[in-house]
């Protein structure tokens, strides 16, 4: 029996040494890993609270520093270059309609060209207010959606060559200069250094005295110099133009001398377009009407959707509610603020989740199901603050059941590579972090089907229609690396009584039940497994 997958590789080549070797270590490991689990568990407690906002925020790649010449060599003549000049980006765009000739059916023929401001639709006393508002959310959007490896980081020359080593990057088609390059060398009579790339050109945006260049405007290009200074001078003019237009990729540029050769790569894809919502201005500090949008999915039970809604509106009475409704006979669900979708007959949960979702227009959506009912524990205040204020982009609370058990199903999901039968999911009760500043929150992977997200993320990931009657967890599976989750567990909505005596089951519910709750013999589950299988490419999953 193994208790670890102890490789016999690490142990040696004889089967039978390695054995017992495993017996030993297994020994050792029964006794080890709960004293060091616990220890663990002692000693990593305060540095397991994480500050989940702590991510610096991204630099502005325009930035002109990129041509100021250190002291040494600020003496270095140059001379600018107008024309590759002219196709760096300056941050300082206009929308200006181009002249036109004057020939007859042009307009006809090919359309008529123009330019218009987005400002001029906004009313005019809300105009500072608007862009206040809209430059708030997208420096949040924009600390949200930077990563590390965007950062701009210069490879200092431990060897002679000095480089970008990441975070250049350009548009498709269009040009940068290249930031960083220099040449730290021992004395030369020529100094010379070669770029080459594959995707895009080299050219220079001024012309340093004393330098050669060959290959300007090409793939490779070369320059040489019998003054190192000139050539370093020289090294900060270098642009790059993309010319093969293959977003989402990058290009391996070679920076080059005879005896060192160094690699880096700059990114080719487009300006990430935001995706921000106005919220509107308020007094209060969280407008709940204007960010929030409850959404919910029914089948059948509008008793149970009624107390819902009722109890909503006991604290949110001006909160938007979409309901996406599959039964077979639909009911009108009627009052302010609410919205009913019908699909066709038993289209299914997912389904319906999704279409609820794809309706909402507010910044958050409120995840609750049918048979919940607010309380006044259930503020969904904390968990907009939470969401406002750090990177997360769903954030669970927790649901109360009847016998006043309450539970935030707080799951971590991993995936194990699995080799050509595909890879295993793994999923475990619990969480990665406590959060800092938010007692009652932790950083985890899969929550209860009471969350708040954000409505832009979610759709990203989407609710896979074709799991029809049961799915949780496929959602969350679905969403691994894409969405940050947290979980609070005091956010409390309460859990209409699934308990029924049989002899107390309305027709509705048994039929309802026949639903949800198919039996085994049914295929429920096996399409789910079915989508894990093929889908996701998983072999088969553990739990607890
Ligand atoms: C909250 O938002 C709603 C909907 O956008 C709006 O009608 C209402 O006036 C706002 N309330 C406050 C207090 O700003």
């Amino acid at each position: 029996m193994n208790c670890f997958p102890v490789p016999n590789l690490a142990l040696g080549t004889s089967g039978n040494s390695s054995m017992r070797l495993t017996r030993k270590l297994c020994a050792a490991l029964v006794v080890i890993v709960p004293l060091s689990l616990l220890c663990f568990h002692i000693f990593t407690k305060p540095s397991s609270v994480v500050n989940v906002w702590n991510r610096e925020a991204p630099k502005d790649l325009l930035d002109p520093s990129v041509f100021q010449p250190s002291e040494k060599l600020s003496h270095i003549p140059f001379k600018w270059k107008e024309d590759v000049l002219q196709l760096l980006p300056k941050n300082s765009c206009k929308c200006e309609a181009e002249a036109t000739l004057n020939v007859p059916f042009r307009q006809e023929l090919f359309g008529k060209p123009y330019a218009v401001e987005f400002a001029s639709s906004i009313d005019e006393s809300q105009l500072d207010e608007t862009k206040k508002r809209r430059e708030q959310e997208y420096k949040k959007y924009n600390i949200r959606y930077h990563n590390p490896t965007d950062r701009l980081i210069i490879a200092k020359a431990n060897s002679p060559l000095q480089y970008p080593t990441q975070g250049v990057e350009v548009h498709p088609l269009k040009t940068i200069i290249i930031p960083g390059l220099s040449l730290q060398d021992f004395l030369k009579k020529v100094y010379k250094v070669t770029l080459s790339a594959t995707m895009g050109t080299f050219n220079t945006a001024a012309e340093v005295e004393g330098v050669t260049i060959k290959g300007a405007g090409e793939r490779r290009i070369t320059l040489s110099s019998p003054n190192l200074d000139n050539l370093n001078r020289q090294l900060q003019f270098i642009s790059y133009t993309n010319t093969i237009f293959n977003p989402n990729t990058a290009d391996i540029v070679k920076f080059q001398t005879d005896e060192h050769s160094a690699t880096f790569n700059i990114k080719i894809r487009h300006p990430r377009v935001p995706k921000l919502y106005d919220s509107g201005s308020s007094n209060s500090k969280y407008n709940i009407s204007s960010l929030v949008t409850i959404a919910t999915k029914t089948f059948l039970r509008y008793d149970k959707l009624q107390n819902l809604i009722d109890s909503i509106r006991k604290y949110y009475p001006t909160v938007t509610i979409i309901i996406a409704d599959d039964s077979e006979k639909p009911q009108k669900v009627e009052g302010p603020f609410i919205e009913q979708y019908i699909m066709p007959y038993g289209k299914g949960w997912f389904a319906g989740r999704n279409l609820a979702i794809s309706q909402v227009t507010t910044k958050y959506f409120l995840w609750v199901d049918d048979d919940f009912i607010f309380s006044p524990r259930t503020k969904i205040e904390k968990l907009v603050d939470i969401l406002e204020k750090t990177t997360l982009d769903l954030v669970g609370g927790a649901v109360r059941e009847i016998t006043g058990y309450y539970t935030t199903y707080r799951q971590m999901i991993s995936v194990f590579p699995g080799g050509k039968e595909g890879d295993c999911l793994m999923t475990r009760q619990g969480y990665h972090h406590a959060i800092e500043g938010f007692p009652n929150c932790v950083v985890t992977d899969g929550v209860v089907n009471f969350f708040l997200a954000r409505t832009e993320k979610a759709l990203q990931v989407g609710f896979d229609p074709r799991l029809s009657r049961i799915g949780h967890l496929e959602f969350f599976v679905d969403g691994l690396g894409i969405l940050h989750i947290g979980s609070c567990d005091d956010v409390i909505v309460d859990h209409a009584s699934k308990i029924h005596l049989p002899w107390s089951k309305t027709e509705t519910d048994k039929e309802y039940a026949k639903f949800r709750y198919p039996k085994s013999s049914d295929n429920s589950q096996n399409v789910n497994h079915i989508l894990f299988y093929f889908k996701n490419r998983f072999k088969c999953m553990t739990g607890n």
